[in-house]
């Protein structure tokens, strides 16, 4: 095993945060998570883990943190939502862009060797392009992948730098739709797999934007957390932007169908409700992860027929005994 080291995850009461604590954790490393639980949860942070509220918006917040020494960064917090970012981009920008500036900050005064990030597919944008590979155009449409792009380029462009003095080693990870257990039923503005089981699950309908042709590339959250701990210790990784998904499309009427199908349910017994297209809504998007492959012998394993039997298991069980 490598030398267990001290980790700083921002965002890891999230969703795909604190799927990552957990694995962490169980390679031996030590954890410590910074969030400020705008969407994430309390009791979704391991109790091996440190836990700090706090804001990647302020300095002060981070300081304390750095000051203790940490080996790396997973910079997982930030405004996920492309709906929000249209509704309040001040708010989007502060978090995505300026919070990791001010994690970058940290990290150069600090010497903090190692950073990894989570970038997004949607700074691809519309493209002809599919499945998508790291090195074709950026063209976002929404301000969400504005935001992160924005960082995306803070974090690749610091690291680069000739001044620094030490080996700053950063991979940022172009995340397609990751799904799986622990994402929230409830936020209406992230996570399209998700909004539509917690639909089903509390009876409502199930609301569709644009003509639902639309495709995803749907890719297990344990797959991501799999690629991110590979490239923790994996230095052909450094000064990388790598692709996580599956390169298999699912149309967002496909989807709509299969989480009926779950329940018995067919959108002749079941509503569901078509809306024009959201702004920032991306026509189609596959990944190509010929990288994550060479790079980090990386690999998609969860079918996505298996990986949403088993989140649908998860929510309806959840859903039983809590609010989630
Ligand atoms: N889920 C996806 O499909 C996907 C795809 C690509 C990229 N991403 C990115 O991955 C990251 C995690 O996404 P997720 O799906 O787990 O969402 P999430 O909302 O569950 O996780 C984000 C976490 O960041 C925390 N946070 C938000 N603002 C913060 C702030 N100012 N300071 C400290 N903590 C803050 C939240 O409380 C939450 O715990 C996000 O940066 C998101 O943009 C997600």
């Amino acid at each position: 095993m490598t030398k267990a080291k001290r980790i700083l995850v921002t965002g890891g009461a999230g969703f795909i945060g604190s799927h990552i604590v957990d694995a962490l954790l169980a390679a031996g490393h030590q954890v410590v998570v910074l969030d400020n639980l705008t969407t994430g949860k309390r009791q979704a942070v391991n109790h091996s883990a440190t836990f700090i509220e706090g804001d990647v918006r302020r300095p002060e917040d981070l300081q304390p943190i750095f000051d203790h020494g940490l080996d790396a960064v997973f910079h997982i917090a930030g405004q996920a939502s492309i709906r929000l970012s249209f509704t309040d981009p001040a708010a989007d920008l502060g978090v995505n862009t300026l919070g990791t500036v001010n994690i970058l900050q940290q990290c150069i005064a600090h010497r903090v060797p190692r950073l990894l990030f989570a970038s997004s597919m949607t700074v691809y944008g519309n493209t002809e392009i599919n499945p998508i590979p790291e090195t074709a155009p950026v063209n976002p449409v929404s301000n969400y992948a504005v935001t992160k792009y924005a960082a995306e380029r803070y974090v690749h462009i610091a690291a680069a730098r000739a001044d620094l003095g030490f080996d700053f080693g950063v991979t940022s990870f172009r995340m397609f739709n990751v799904y799986g257990e622990r994402q929230s039923l409830t936020n209406a503005y992230q996570g399209v797999f998700a909004i539509f089981l917690g639909n089903l699950l509390r009876g409502e309908p199930i609301n569709i934007h644009s003509d639902g042709e639309q495709s995803r590339d749907f890719v297990h959250v344990s797959d991501v957390v799999r690629a991110w701990l590979l490239a923790l210790d994996q230095p052909a990784s450094h000064g990388q932007v790598i692709n996580l998904g599956t390169g298999q499309g699912v149309s967002v009427n496909q989807l709509c169908d299969l989480v009926l199908a779950s329940a018995g349910k067919t959108r002749a017994n079941h509503p569901v409700i078509y809306h024009p297209a959201q702004p920032g809504d991306m026509r189609r998007s596959t990944a190509d992860v010929s990288k994550a492959r060479t790079i980090l012998g990386w690999e998609p394993q969860v079918r996505f027929e298996d990986g949403m039997a088993a989140t649908i298991r998860w929510a309806q069980e959840i859903s039983k005994t809590q609010d989630s």
